[in-house]
């Protein structure tokens, strides 16, 4: 066991006690996180009729007027009758099962919810819990990660609260109000019919639910905040952590706090022992620093994301009542005016993505896996930043982020100083700002009534100073639009688009700014899709005349990156989007439905961009052309043919003949013309004057089978996990036909479920999986030669086998066993 020197300073807080001596962590914690994700029932109220909204709050003395009102007819009392609800588990999006109509919301995707849909805009869900006679004496709270949106809950049928925002963890202490030893029902109504974004937002309890069981004396609900400051003592990391603990119960008590930090092997690297107790009065918070010096640190990079533990040990009387663990990553980050962002004393550039929520299937209820997954595929494009536009980020996504190393800015939702707003800021910062992943706190994002004002100055320095005292570690910034004004309150300057704002010019004028990109556009085209069609585009970089009248300067992905390249003092950029979403299609419009910004398309499968930025961003080999060659319909026309690349020459065959060899521009791009006619592009790259690569694309015959793969063929049997499974459509030589598009009908056996499918088609009109939980067939056309199925494992092992059949295609199938 590796110890070195401990603690302490101490403790200049609420509090007193200092902590000394070695000794090892007792166990005897009260504390149990319980996630509460099965066993939900569900079923539409109504936004506009009460009425039709189970009676909700019509009855003689409602639930706002007595607590637990002995006339609560409503869902939240218990005697109500949910047998006909449908079983659903969360993550849940009610939207994902709605249809589409051209006069629903644009920003949204076209989905039939928010206010012209009252009967498909209000969502209740139920839920009975056993909670047992153990449990007395303990504090029981509920938490919910998320619900979309003004979500009301009850518990036994006493209202707890309301939480407006979709975007905010809320708690509930439900103690006084349990049954124990019997039923508790849980219930919540949630109400979508207004946005609080201009993107999709889903409707529900789209992330976890769970239930905290805790000693009465306890650390409180997000009650510890750990920092580590690599300055003071070179080689060393000075942790500062401070502790909130909070008593529930009726009477006074002395507790103490010993601190415990372990490795990622679970050894114990520096324990402190709490020497001093404190006294602590009924319904009473107090918090405690402990300062403490750990040796040569492990330190936490996007490409070695070490995390170590801080055990907050709670004792009451010498015996110990909670533990309470905080994952965390040792390192230091800086916003340097001449230097842009540092890690641990080096520059590293940020080479970023905005992302929303969302993605094919699944809507806004991302299960953890896929979450996971959908962050591995940007590392593998060299992305190492992640903008969580423009909304807090669900906490099991900041747990992947600090895993997988990626970099991250957590977002507030709407801009303000008043309670509401900074009740929201504050609830952010609180819950994320122990996870090393978090490097900036964005406080707002194109906040247009404020950026050209005097106010909007005011409001983003009031808004940084908040930020500053609830976390002094991290800077905050604004992603601003153009404007002149907000901007000058700010720690970081974001700026949205180098087209709108004078970066280089401002700069000079304020040599002192920092300066990130925090939105810097992509492209917007659909994959694999080089001919403009309605409700599809080709991308603005290949294409610089899409569905529109306008025509747009081409090659605006090399533009951005090139920009924040070049400039030492930029921290980077973020591009407008890592994956497509849903909503804001723009140019285009209904039926076109999903935004197409995104590198990846709604599925996660790679457009040619991907390729630009993999090129520039990792050390990897590649060497990437297009269009693809099935071009039917364009013979004898021109086509311009791309390479991506990071060779330092690429070599063009097209058909036998040989179009040259070329330098590759840093950053940038080739291209060639030539004549379309059905047969095969050779490209050779070269490296320092060698043939170091060759691709090869050809004219395909025939769509002739389908072949499933998986992200991974052995998930976890916990009714959560997933399988990410790919359908390629191949002609007979096992090529995927790029422009195949055959209707797929699957059937599933074994113990899981199809959570959903997708395509990544901008227009795909179809419901995004079955409705019943335990479906088992479902048929989604492919596009472009690829689908894509989410695969759920039950709660039992079990092999789980995926056969996609097509007519007149060999049919294709792939087992995942869960354990
Ligand atoms: C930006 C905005 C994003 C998104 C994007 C679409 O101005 O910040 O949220 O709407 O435009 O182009």
């Amino acid at each position: 066991m590796k110890r070195t020197t401990l603690l302490l300073i101490l403790i200049t807080l609420l509090t007193s006690g200092v902590l000394c001596a070695v000794q090892a962590a007792e166990k005897g914690s009260q504390r149990q996180t319980i996630r509460l994700n099965k066993g939900w029932k569900f079923a539409f109220g109504h936004a506009a009729d009460p009425q039709k909204d189970f009676g909700c709050g019509t009855e003689y003395f409602n639930y706002l007027t007595k607590a637990s009102s002995i006339h609560n007819e409503g869902p939240y009392a218990q005697k109500f009758n949910d047998s006909i609800w449908q079983e659903i588990q969360i993550p849940h999006d009610w939207v994902t099962t709605l249809p589409y109509a051209a006069e629903a919301s644009h920003s949204h995707g076209y989905k039939t919810v928010g206010w012209k849909y009252p009967e498909t805009s209000v969502g209740w869900y139920r839920k009975v819990l056993k909670i047992g006679e153990e449990d007395l004496g303990k504090r029981l709270m509920l938490r919910f990660d998320g619900i979309f949106r003004n979500a009301q809950v009850w518990f036994n049928g006493f209202y707890m609260g309301t939480e407006p925002s979709g975007y905010a963890t809320q708690i509930y202490d439900i103690t006084p109000y349990i049954n124990y030893g019997g039923d508790n029902l849980i219930c919540v109504r949630a109400d979508a019919s207004l946005e609080e974004g201009w993107f999709y937002e889903g409707a529900g309890i789209y992330r976890d639910v769970w239930l905290e069981k805790s000693a009465e004396v306890s650390v409180a609900p997000f009650g510890t905040f750990v920092r580590a400051d690599l300055k003071q003592k070179p080689g060393n990391a000075v942790l500062t952590v401070r502790t909130e603990v909070t008593n529930s119960g009726h009477q006074k008590q002395q507790y103490a706090v010993d601190i415990r930090l372990l490795d990622a092997e679970g050894q114990e690297v520096v324990y402190g022992k709490d020497n001093h107790p404190s006294n602590l009065n009924p319904k009473d918070t107090r918090g405690q620093l402990c300062v403490m010096v750990v040796k040569n640190p492990h330190l936490w990079s996007p490409d070695d994301p070490y995390l170590y533990q801080v055990e907050h040990i709670v004792k009451v009387n010498d015996e110990v009542t909670d533990v309470y663990t905080t994952t965390i990553g040792i390192r230091e980050i800086a916003f340097d005016a001449e230097r842009g962002f540092l890690l641990n004393g080096q520059p590293l550039k940020l080479k970023g993505v905005n992302m929303h929520q969302d993605h094919a299937g699944v809507g806004a209820a991302i299960p953890d896996a896929l979450q996971a997954w959908r962050i591995r595929q940007l590392k593998a494009i060299g992305c190492n930043a992640y903008r969580a536009s423009h909304n807090p980020m669900t906490p099991a996504l900041l747990d992947i982020c600090d895993r997988e190393g990626m970099l991250v800015i957590d977002e507030n939702r709407l801009m303000g100083i008043n309670e509401e707003h900074l009740r929201l800021l504050e609830r952010m910062i609180k819950r994320d700002r122990n996870h090393p992943s978090v490097i900036l706190w964005s406080n707002g994002n194109e906040e247009w009534g404020l950026e050209n004002t005097i106010q909007g100055t005011r409001v983003a320095e009031a808004m940084r100073e908040y930020t500053r005292l609830l976390d002094p570690s991290r800077p905050s910034t604004v992603a601003n639009a153009g404007g002149t004004e907000l901007i000058k309150g700010l720690d970081v300057v974001g700026f949205n688009y180098i087209v709108q704002n004078d970066v280089d010019n401002r700069k000079k004028a304020n040599p002192s700014w920092k300066i990130v990109g925090t939105e810097e556009t992509s492209g917007c085209g659909t994959r694999g899709v080089y001919f403009n069609f309605p409700g599809r585009m080709v991308s603005i970089n290949y294409h610089p005349t899409p569905n529109t009248q306008q025509p747009i300067p081409p090659n605006v992905i090399e533009r951005g990156w090139k920009f924040y390249d070049e400039r030492p003092w930029a921290a980077g950029l973020f591009y407008w989007t890592g994956f497509d979403y849903r909503g804001e299609p723009n140019p285009l419009s209904y039926p076109a439905h999903d935004s197409e910004f995104g590198i990846f398309d709604y599925c996660g499968f790679l457009k040619d961009e991907a390729y630009y930025l993999k090129s520039w961003w990792t050390n990897e080999p590649v060497l990437h052309i297009f269009p693809h060659w099935n071009l039917a319909g364009h013979e004898g026309e021109e086509i311009e043919l791309w390479a991506y690349s990071n060779c330092d020459e690429v070599e063009l065959i097209v058909n036998g003949k040989k179009l040259g060899r070329q330098l590759m521009p840093k950053n940038g791009h080739l291209k060639w013309k030539a004549v379309y006619q059905p047969g095969k592009v050779v490209a050779y790259g070269y490296k320092n004057g060698k043939r170091t690569m060759t691709k090869t694309i050809e004219t395909t015959k025939p769509a002739y089978k389908t072949v499933l793969k998986a992200d991974r063929m052995e998930i976890a049997a916990d009714g959560r996990d997933l399988a990410v499974v790919t359908v390629e459509v191949q002609d007979q030589k096992g090529r995927i036909v790029p422009d195949a598009c055959p209707t797929l009908n699957f059937t599933l056996e074994g113990e899981g479920r199809i959570l959903g499918v997708g395509n990544g088609d901008p227009m795909y009109l179809g419901v995004d999986h079955p409705k019943e939980k335990d479906c088992r067939q479902f048929s989604i056309p492919a596009f472009n030669g690829l689908a894509q199925i989410l695969i759920q494992s039950a709660d039992n092992p079990s092999a789980l086998t995926l056969n996609c059949q097509s007519a007149d295609l060999k049919s294709g199938s792939i087992t995942i066993q869960t354990r």
